[in-house]
């Protein structure tokens, strides 16, 4: 594994070794023991969409792992003014041990992995959220003692979320329902993906999809980049709310999940959103775990 592009990139053995690392790293925190594997290297970490957990967990996590980073707003890059990402993956390698990119466009992460001589981390594209998908599948692992399986099920937009979702569940043998309405499908290269296994079904209905599943996520109706179309999606996903009564049909113990920014009362209600949080605070928590996990494998 030389980069964490997309989680359809991953296999099995490569995601479990993560999260174990992880969960090691996280423990040894807890009990005061410390780590320098990325002693005198440096992340530079590109943001052209905003950021409150991936920026904070990839900046501290570095700082504990021994290393720095450096946060770069393509406000100030010159990729702002037109750079070309080529040039600037060719500059960047020659300071830098990593890059971790949150932007728009896959296909701006996958030119930097491949023009570039230096690990690349995918830190959200609208395609595909794989540093919050390893710490999903963290939160669930160490809720629920294990991964295979369990029942995942999203409800809502086929964004980057529920993208990286399907193909990180079925990848460690967990069965994954969506729901989602006509139109706000997955990826085709995920349904592509997921379409070879039986473990996966994509619904219409919330209520059936939800049934008996052991861990039910959401994400926003409006991912960033989309807020001009807030007012016709609020629409489109009347409907597909996690709430009281579509947890009624989730499994009596059943977790949820929200990678957050949250919006009370659209994806999740409020009620829904504190009876969870235990777990929705601990995932963002792993973020920091899972990814210092990633750069250790990566940068070391
Ligand atoms: N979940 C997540 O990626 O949060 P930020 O947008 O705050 O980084
Ligand atoms: N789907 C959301 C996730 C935010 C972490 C977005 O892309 O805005």
């Amino acid at each position: 594994m030389k980069h964490l592009l997309k989680m359809l990139d991953l296999s099995r053995e490569d995601i479990i070794d993560i999260l174990n690392f992880a969960d090691q790293l996280k423990y040894e925190l807890k009990n005061g023991i410390k780590h320098d594997i990325l002693a005198g290297k440096s992340l530079g970490m590109i943001f052209q969409k905003a950021s409150t957990r991936t920026r904070v967990s990839f900046e501290v996590g570095m700082y504990q792992l021994g290393g720095q980073a450096l946060f770069l707003s393509n406000r100030d890059l010159q990729i702002g003014r037109g750079e070309p990402i080529e040039d600037t993956a060719r500059v960047l390698s020659r300071y830098l041990d990593g890059i971790m990119i949150r932007t728009f466009d896959q296909s701006e992460v996958e030119t930097l992995a491949e023009v570039g001589s230096i690990p690349v981390i995918n830190g959200l594209t609208d395609f595909s959220h794989p540093c919050q998908v390893l710490a999903d599948l963290m939160t669930i692992r160490e809720i629920k003692g294990t991964l295979q399986g369990l029942k995942m099920c999203f409800v809502g937009d086929g964004n980057n979320m529920m993208n990286s979702l399907i193909v990180g569940g079925l990848k460690v043998g967990m069965s994954v329902s969506v729901a989602c309405p006509q139109g706000y499908e997955p990826d085709a290269s995920v349904i592509e993906f997921a379409s070879g296994t039986e473990e996966f079904n994509m619904l219409r209905d919330p209520m059936t999809a939800v049934k008996d599943a052991d861990v039910v996520i959401t994400d926003v109706w409006a991912s960033m980049g989309q807020e001009q179309e807030q007012a016709e999606r609020q629409q489109a996903f009347k409907g597909y709310q996690i709430n009281d009564e579509l947890m009624e049909n989730a499994a009596s113990d059943a977790i949820v999940l929200h990678c957050l920014p949250a919006h009370r009362g659209e994806e999740i209600t409020a009620s829904v959103f504190e009876k969870h949080a235990s777990s929705i605070f601990e995932e963002a928590e792993n973020r920091l775990h899972a990814q210092k996990a990633v750069m250790a494998k990566l940068m070391r």
